[in-house]
């Protein structure tokens, strides 16, 4: 029992569960947001979309943070906190650390997003999509798990199911501009044609 409790494990199941809750929280806020999804269904997402994406957010900071005790491979706070300064996995470590400043910086401008404004916040906001391919990456290069059918099974996954995602939201997106656009010159021709009913009628 406690040989399986180490800090290595730890580290693991925290970048695991970090990974998974970012990836849940990714996925929600495409569907919480526009009118994709009813409203009461939009509540509950966006809800559930917040909650994953500060408690993945905390298993990501405790990951980094446990790497600084663990006696195997210790991480200094340079190396959790400073992209690219580890020893170990130089590369795949900098690309997490990144990735947890990318979530921290949305996650707060999203708590603050009055502060902002709906155009900063959104385009911060965008920054979820990269942030979350950086995990994936560095989860697949960094970890050690990465061996394992079920890991790779696993970072498969997530990766189709979040190319899925975003292709639905991508052709609700453009396929509601579209309905808007038709609308609106719907509207433009409705609005020429009184214009000149009335005019006639004058004459
Ligand atoms: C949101 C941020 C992060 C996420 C989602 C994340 C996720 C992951 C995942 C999924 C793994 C694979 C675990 C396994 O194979 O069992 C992993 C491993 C690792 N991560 Fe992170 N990580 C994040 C931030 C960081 C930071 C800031 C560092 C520090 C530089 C870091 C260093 C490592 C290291 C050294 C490993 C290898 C552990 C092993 O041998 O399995 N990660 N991470």
């Amino acid at each position: 029992m406690l040989e399986w409790f180490s800090t290595w494990s730890v580290i693991k199941a925290s970048g695991l569960t970090s990974y998974l809750l970012l990836f849940l929280s990714v996925s929600l806020g495409m569907f919480s947001y526009g009118k994709l999804m009813k409203p009461n269904i939009r509540g509950s997402l966006l809800i559930m979309h917040q909650l994953s994406g500060w408690i993945g957010f905390l298993f990501g900071l405790l990951h980094g943070l446990v790497l600084t005790i663990d006696s195997y491979q210790p991480f200094s706070y340079k190396d959790v906190f400073v992209p690219f300064a580890a020893e170990y996995h130089p590369l795949s470590s900098g690309l997490g650390t990144i990735a947890l400043y990318l979530f921290v910086i949305i996650l707060v401008t999203s708590d603050w997003m009055k502060n902002f404004g709906r155009k900063v916040w959104r385009a911060i906001h965008y920054l979820a999509f990269p942030a979350f391919v950086l995990s994936l990456v560095h989860g697949l290069a960094a970890g050690s798990d990465t061996k394992q059918l079920w890991a790779q099974l696993f970072y498969l996954g997530t990766a189709v199911l979040f190319l899925i995602f975003v292709y639905i939201r991508v052709q609700y997106a453009a396929d509601s501009s579209q309905t808007s656009q038709e609308s609106a010159s719907t509207e433009n021709l409705r609005r020429a044609r009184t214009k000149s009913a009335k005019r006639s009628g004058q004459a």
